[in-house]
């Protein structure tokens, strides 16, 4: 076979830090042991039935057998309008303001190469989430980080950004409730974000794709309810979480209409929409019942409780997430957080994510996913305990 090397645009890309990790949990996998997933944040909850109902139905329909039309059906659009007008008071135009995604990992991937050109400048949370850095990459971009840091509340400190940084972005990418951190965002924070914007001209892309899932009765804020947002950025809210989802890859991005007709333009070269079928099974999911989601959220906010109280009761001095189903942990003094992570995946058979591999500002923490049962919360407190460590 005749090797063709990857072009140099393919070998930019950055290396993926956590398949290494995931590669090793799989010979413990295939070696027997008993391995509880912690690391990845894949929903361990099936799709609500209703939803699978309309997908059912409308893969019968042959209309759905035919293309799509290129941006995606107008139900579709309006569902989307009509959600963010019920959960956020937030006003948009179907026809302007929204546009459809192959899920949110497609927007955060695409709207770099929409409005950035070879060497411009985008700031980036660290830690964050690892997917920004390949759309970067793709549009040669160069990145500037936000360090998050506890001491506050994991949301970028813009005091910290050079004149130079700030005279430079033309992107920011922002994520509450975060991932890796579990971190929300205050009504105050988005507003500091939106005048940061306006006088430096940057533009925001929120996404958003915990938004429906905050504990201790916060309901996290859209960034689109920041007065001013939509004219500077755009928030992507994917399926995936907030209706277990993940496998159909839907999602859309709401907000300022030239961000709109870039996605759409890139999307009209790239692809024809989603299946329509997914489509009128992702209204459905944006319209219907909503007891799923509270259901879903009640079932991550006890698991949350179950892990952090277990945690805390064997003597690992932890911090509940407000958001998202992630844990944020500090690791034990002496170690680094791949240290700690492979003694817990070595020694206890627990996979989590070690949270360098989420940025430099990830260093000295490991990220825990809530996405496994509390009787497996439970088991990995007691062989966390086993080891003596923490
Ligand atoms: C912070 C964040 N953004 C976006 C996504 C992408 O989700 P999807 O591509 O399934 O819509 C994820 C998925 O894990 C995520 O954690």
């Amino acid at each position: 076979m005749t090797k063709f090397p990857p072009s140099e645009l393919l070998n930019s890309l950055p290396k993926q830090f956590f398949a290494a990790l995931t590669k090793k949990a799989s010979q413990f996998i295939e070696q027997g042991y008993d391995v509880i997933n912690l690391g990845q944040g894949n929903p361990d909850q099936p799709t609500p039935k209703h939803i699978v109902a309309k997908l059912q139905e409308a893969a019968a329909n042959p209309l759905n057998h035919k293309y799509s039309p290129f941006q995606g059906f107008s139900y579709f659009k309006q569902a989307a309008v009509d959600f963010y007008m019920r959960e956020y008071g937030v006003s948009l135009d179907p026809d302007k303001e929204v546009a459809i995604l192959f899920g949110g990992k497609a927007g955060l991937v695409e709207i770099p190469q929409c409005l950035l050109n070879p060497g411009d400048t985008i700031l980036v949370p660290d830690p964050g989430y690892p997917d920004y850095w390949s759309g970067i990459a793709l549009a040669k971009a160069e990145m500037v980080t936000m360090p998050l840091r506890e001491e506050n509340h994991f949301l970028p400190n813009y005091q910290e950004l050079s004149s130079d940084n700030l005279a430079d972005a033309k992107l920011m990418f922002l994520n509450y409730p975060n991932n890796p951190t579990g971190a929300v965002a205050t009504k105050e924070f988005f507003e500091e974000t939106v005048k940061l914007a306006n006088d430096h001209n940057i533009c925001i892309v929120h996404d958003f794709a915990y938004g429906a899932i905050g504990f201790d009765g916060i309901k996290p804020l859209s960034f689109l309810q920041a007065k001013g947002a939509k004219n500077i950025g755009v928030e992507i809210y994917t399926l995936s979480k907030t209706y277990n989802m993940a496998g159909w890859r839907v999602a859309f991005a709401v907000g300022n209409e030239s961000i709109i007709s870039s996605i759409e333009l890139l999307q009209d070269h790239l692809y024809v929409s989603l299946f329509g079928a997914v489509q009128e099974a992702a209204a459905e999911a944006l319209t219907g019942p909503q007891e799923c989601v509270r259901e879903l959220t009640r079932l991550y906010e006890q698991r949350r409780n179950v892990l952090i109280d277990g945690l805390k009761a064997i003597g690992w001095e932890v911090t509940a997430p407000k958001g998202s189903f992630f844990a944020w942990l500090k690791v034990p003094k002496g170690y680094t957080s791949e240290e700690f992570s492979t003694i817990l995946l070595e020694q206890a058979h627990i996979m989590v994510a070690p949270g360098i591999g989420f940025g430099s500002f990830g260093e000295g923490f490991v990220r825990v996913g809530l996405l496994s049962s509390e009787e497996r919360l439970i088991e990995a407190v007691s062989r966390i305990r086993s080891l003596q460590i923490v």
